[in-house]
């Protein structure tokens, strides 16, 4: 089993490199911070963090299911979603029979899922244009596929399945497989021509689980909440394994004040629009090739090794991911971040490019 590799904190970065200034662009997280009201919520909080959690987490998902227009028992919520990836892989697979599928490359945890037990991980390739294959993934299934991940947008690559082919793989897949559609960016490629929602396809009764979370658009990566949605009985079976306080009471209190707060969201996605325009533009400008991105990050081909860009532009203080750990070595992926981070991102990746062909 591989160990997770985070994207590198910053004090480590500073440390390491005796810098003093370090832009992370590594793990999509929310360049504004968490909502004020979220910051508010969890001081108030903070005088009662000697009292359990609402193991049931009552008031919270009160306010997903009116925000998301799903009853309560089909809402779970999680220790971030990654606790939810591994809990589904805990419910459908044990045996050395299971099978799972996922894209490749796409998030990490999902292959996790497997490889904690004996069960057997098969990868499907991207297509050519770095998107999720959903016919050979569709070809892929055998008698003995239990469970499919499909993250869209996805990472690393910021790509989207569209309502058309989603719906065609959906038919296509026997009904007892359940596909989960983490949709950890939801908030950035909502209102995407032909997104397929996840939630349309709890709704009208699928076996589809959704995943969103709060660490993205909402700001709340550090506190570690997110939630799950499928069919009632899917998430039953999940909530009897988590573990019974797995949502901790600050994290509850700060998603519900962070729900409250569309103004934060909407000022996070309007920041991210310009600033995948603005990064779209500085990859063409170096050779580079980037994708259409539909979440908070851009993945961009750079025609060469990311590894030394990458590192070159680490020791210049810019902690970015390299495709070399995420499956395309010749690509970069970065986050989207304030303005002033951005323009010190350009003006680094252009020194270190010209540092690189000198
Ligand atoms: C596709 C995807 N799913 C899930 C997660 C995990 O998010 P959380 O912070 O909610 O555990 C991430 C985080 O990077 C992600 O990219």
């Amino acid at each position: 089993m591989q160990p997770y590799l985070p994207g590198k904190p910053i004090d480590e970065v500073k440390r390491e490199l005796g810098l003093d200034r370090v832009v992370k662009l590594a793990s999509n997280e929310n360049p504004f911070g968490p909502s004020p009201k979220a910051i508010e919520a969890v001081k108030e909080a903070a005088e009662k963090m000697h009292i359990y959690p609402d193991g049931a987490a009552h008031d919270l998902k009160q306010a997903v299911s009116k925000h998301i227009g799903l009853p309560v028992s089909n809402l779970i919520m999680g220790n971030g979603s990654d606790e939810l990836i591994h809990l589904i892989g805990l419910v459908f697979l044990g045996s050395d029979q299971d099978e799972m599928i996922v894209g490749d490359p796409s998030f990490s945890r999902y292959d996790a899922a497997t490889q904690i037990g004996p069960s057997k991980l098969t990868k499907v390739p991207l297509d050519a244009d770095y998107r999720h294959d959903l016919v050979a993934m569709s070809k892929a299934v055998t008698a003995n596929t239990k469970l499919i991940f499909i993250a869209n947008p996805n990472n690393p690559t910021g790509t989207i399945v569209r309502k058309a082919e989603f719906d065609r793989f959906l038919d296509s897949v026997p009904s007892h497989i359940a596909i989960v559609l983490d949709e950890a960016y939801f908030e950035f490629s909502e209102g995407a021509e032909d997104f397929p929602s996840a939630r349309d396809y709890v709704a009208a009764g699928k076996n589809v689980i959704g995943l969103r979370t709060f660490s993205k658009a909402y700001g709340l990566a550090g506190i570690r909440i997110g939630y799950g949605f499928g069919p009632a009985e899917v998430i039953d079976a999940i909530n009897r394994v988590r573990e019974p306080f797995n949502a901790n009471s600050l994290a509850q209190v700060a998603a519900i004040a962070a729900l409250d707060d569309a103004e934060h969201v909407q000022k996070t996605v309007q920041n991210n629009k310009e600033g995948l325009e603005f990064l779209a533009s500085v990859f063409t400008s170096v050779g580079a090739k980037p994708l259409e991105s539909y979440a908070n990050f851009m993945y961009a081909d750079l025609g060469r090794p990311a590894q030394p860009v990458f590192q070159a532009l680490l020791e210049q203080g810019v902690i970015t991911r390299s495709g070399h750990a995420l499956g395309n070595p010749a690509c970069l992926r970065v986050s989207v971040g304030t303005k002033e981070e951005m323009e010190i991102f350009a003006e680094q990746l252009k020194n270190v490019l010209k540092m690189e062909t000198a």
